[in-house]
């Protein structure tokens, strides 16, 4: 299939691209590089054997949408291009208003101008919220800030779109907590600035680039009392995102997936499986809780294994290990200096 990915050389979807590459898929990337390396897709090319497309522009731009779908013609999009920081998103709410939801209708109104049926859009368990964990698709879904807004109003977007075009295809993925890298070592996530997310925060003081880790709270209603996350390795949720289009080839209509693994895991179990995987103590102290944050979340991934045929099967040591081995070669991400 001809598959256009916007946001391909970020980090999922650099992992992404390179299993559609070597699946035999043909693949236009289309990212304006805001918070991705144009390395990673000369890394992805080495790694399959053949060369992803490129166009460096936001799909956003009406020319740079046009130039995609008329020199291209996908038959599909794997739509991963946007912004994804909760704090950045209360501050700079019009941008990720724009530069998620208006650029996605751009998209989706370009694929019905074009004859193009399948969409797979990134979403996050961001939506579940505050809810009560394992999380199935049916259970109530909102956001209690504009980026988690803002994936929430798309997946209502693109409903409608569907619910109005019966020969269009669309996949919600709802991504729990991607970690880990490509087990080559050669692409992973790189974080502009100081991370915010955990593992990426965690690899960074371990490599010794930070000194110590904020455990943002150990007095929630958990094991441990710091929060749960259902951390999925890159590699599997990439395999998700196949098996959604397979599945959509011949499934019209709007469909939504949880992945995850269905487990959770604590801060400070990531923290002890990251100790194993590099060899030494990683120093941290416990802070208060981070506005915003819920307790635990993780997933009930039984209908993405059901209708895709899809499961997590890297354990949490796996993703540790390959990060480790992701950071280590890899000290400044894909930057050289
Ligand atoms: C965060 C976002 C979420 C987004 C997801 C993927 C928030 C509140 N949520 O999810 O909307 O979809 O990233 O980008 O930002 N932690 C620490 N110290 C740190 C960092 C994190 O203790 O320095 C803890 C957090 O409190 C949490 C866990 O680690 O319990 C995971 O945090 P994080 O990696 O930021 O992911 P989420 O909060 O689940």
């Amino acid at each position: 299939m001809r598959v256009l990915v916007t946001g391909g050389a970020g980090y999922i979807g650099s992992h992404t691209v390179l299993l559609l590459l070597e699946s035999g898929h043909d693949v236009l990337v289309v990212d304006d590089l805001s918070n991705a390396s144009a390395e990673s897709l000369r890394r992805v090319a080495e790694l399959a054997g053949r060369e992803p497309g490129f166009i460096e522009g936001n799909i956003a731009d009406p020319a740079v949408l046009e130039r995609a779908f008329g020199e291209f013609s996908p038959e599909a999009v794997i739509h991963f291009a946007g912004w994804k920081a909760v704090g950045e998103s209360t501050q700079l709410p019009l941008v990720y208003y724009r530069e998620n939801v208006a650029a996605t209708v751009a998209l989706a109104q370009a694929m019905a101008d074009h004859g193009c049926h399948l969409l797979v859009f990134s979403s996050s368990a961001t939506v579940y919220g505050d809810g009560t964990p394992p999380f199935t698709e049916d259970a109530p879904t909102g956001a209690t800030n504009p980026y988690g807004r803002t994936k929430w109003m798309i997946e209502q977007i693109l409903a409608d779109a569907a619910a109005a075009d019966p020969q269009l295809a669309v996949g919600v993925l709802r991504y729990f907590n991607p970690i880990g890298a490509h087990p080559s070592g050669r692409i992973g996530e790189d974080p502009r600035g100081i991370p915010n997310n955990l593992v990426p925060f965690v690899a960074q003081v371990a490599s010794g680039r930070l000194a110590q880790l904020a455990v943002f709270g150990d007095d929630y209603d958990t094991e441990d009392g710091t929060g749960v996350r259902d951390y999925v390795h890159v590699m599997d949720l990439a395999a998700g995102h196949l098996a959604a289009l397979d599945y959509l080839v011949d499934h019209p209509g709007w469909n939504v997936w949880n992945l995850g693994t269905g487990h959770g895991a604590s801060v400070l179990q990531v923290v002890h499986a990251y100790e194993q995987a590099c060899g030494h103590p990683i120093a941290y102290a416990v802070k208060p809780r981070r506005p915003g944050d819920v307790a635990a979340s993780f997933a009930d991934p039984a209908k993405a294994n059901r209708e895709l045929g899809w499961q997590a099967t890297r354990t949490l040591d796996e993703m540790c290990a390959d990060t480790y081995r992701w950071q280590s070669a890899n000290p400044n991400g894909y930057r050289t200096d």
